[in-house]
């Protein structure tokens, strides 16, 4: 992808279905009794990995709209065949670049009749998966994979079991490992519990709520899925980083566990309006109107850590392009988890932004950034990681001259139509 420096940025838009609620839709759909109806569905890469799995398994999943991503038409309709209706499937389970989907699914899989193996592309298997391996052997699952390094990677072979409930208090705070230990929970007899320190994104807990999900079985119901709020803010850090733009982002999801964007952003100094709040199918939404003045940019540098970071951990490549414009130091801490994101995420994008001319200091867990800097047009990589890719491509709006994103096929796993978007906001 080349990327010029814009003029401006302007208009009202909506951004995809968001991801987390996506796959988590298919699931309960496909583990629920009856049709399920999703609306608003993102079609991209790492959720059509999620239906072709359960396809395998035997569920019908019908598509409709597809090729318009944005747009609330964008359906699907599962047709669930209950808590005990999954079949072997005669193939391996290909997740493609989705941990969420590896890690979830293992959880749905340690319980069923039967065993199967499930593996993704050469990102997937250097993810950790023990996290999930662990408190779902606790529950009496048997699940063998690649050894290495003190961690367990796919390929993962499950051989699908009776389990107990557990109470498992997470290590990390992980909603893929405790949402896959609640789907396991779903084949078990007894309780399951879990405790997490730090609250991470609560959408399983949300949408079990919505279907009233147990171990008993439930029933298919409508979901309408709200724009991703990780997608959207690609393009809140863009309308607040060119001058003279003003853009609003329509139908955006709120959940208070993903909105560590835009307190940071606040606590930036960023012109930031959150508008007509609503909850649908047990998820907030809204609209977000973003400026940036004409004079110059007024963010200011801040220190990101504690409780905020698993509130933003998706966020933190295009906060790091933000910080390389605001006034001073921004200091992110408490982050290690970003080392194992679809690539290392504190060394990719370091190593990328500094090619154009950012200052970026790598710690261990986080970065120290200090701004403003003008950024430079360069030839940048993206390690196969998209929200690397599209966090260099708004860099690029900003910089002197053309910059250049080898590997950019890999925005399709969360954000198909992003060029086509970013285009037509570009005044
Ligand atoms: C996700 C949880 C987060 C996030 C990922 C999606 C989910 O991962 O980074 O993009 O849908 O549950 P962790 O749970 O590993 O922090």
């Amino acid at each position: 992808m080349k990327i010029k420096p814009a003029q401006k940025i302007h208009g009202e838009i909506t951004v995809p279905g968001d991801k987390s609620i996506s796959h988590r839709a298919i699931m309960l759909g496909a583990l629920a009794q009856g049709e399920t109806v999703v609306r608003g569905f993102l079609p991209s890469a790492d959720c059509l990995a999620t239906i072709d799995c359960f396809k395998k398994m035997g569920i019908a999943i019908e598509m409709s709209n597809v090729e318009c991503p944005m747009s609330n038409d964008c359906k699907i309709i599962i047709k669930g065949k209950g808590l005990r209706g999954l079949t072997k499937p005669n193939k391996v389970l290909d997740v493609g670049n989705s941990g969420t989907t590896i890690r979830l699914m293992t959880g749905i899989l340690a319980g069923q009749g039967f065993s199967c193996e499930i593996t993704g592309d050469s990102s997937i298997q250097k993810r950790p998966m023990l996290r999930v391996v662990m408190p779902l052997s606790e529950m009496g699952a048997l699940i063998d994979g690649r050894k290495e390094k003190d961690n367990v990677f796919a390929p993962l072979k499950i051989h699908g079991q009776p389990l107990k409930g557990i109470t498992y208090e997470l290590p990390v705070a992980s909603a893929q490992v405790k949402s896959a230990i609640m789907l396991a929970g779903l084949f078990t007899e007894g309780k399951t519990q879990v405790i997490e320190k730090n609250k991470s994104r609560d959408h399983t807990e949300r949408m079990f709520e919505y279907f009233g999900a147990s171990n008993k079985g439930f029933d298919g119901r409508e979901i309408d899925v709200p724009g991703d709020l990780s997608s959207a803010a690609f393009f809140l850090v863009a309308g607040l980083l060119v001058a003279g733009s003003e853009l609003t982002i329509h139908n955006v999801g709120l959940n208070p566990t993903r909105t560590g964007i835009i307190d940071v952003l606040h606590r930036m100094g960023a012109m930031l309006e959150v508008k007509d709040e609503q909850l649908i199918s047990g998820e907030p939404r809204g609209t977000i109107t973003v400026h940036c003045p004409l004079s110059a940019i007024s963010l200011t540098g801040i220190k990101i850590d504690g409780d905020i970071v698993p509130r933003i951990i998706d966020e933190f490549p295009i906060i790091a392009v933000a910080a390389t414009q605001a006034e001073g130091t921004t200091e992110i801490r408490g982050a290690r988890e970003l080392r194992v994101k679809e690539s290392d995420r504190i060394a990719t994008i370091s190593s990328e932004l500094r090619k154009m001319g950012a200052k970026i200091k790598e710690l261990d867990d986080g970065m120290i950034i200090e701004g403003p800097t003008k950024l430079k047009g360069a030839k940048v990589k993206s390690y196969g990681d998209h929200r690397i890719a599209m966090s260099l491509a708004i860099a690029g709006l900003i910089a002197e001259g053309e910059t250049e994103i080898d590997d950019t096929a890999c925005i399709e796993t969360s954000f198909p139509g992003f060029e086509k978007l970013l285009n037509e906001i570009l005044v």
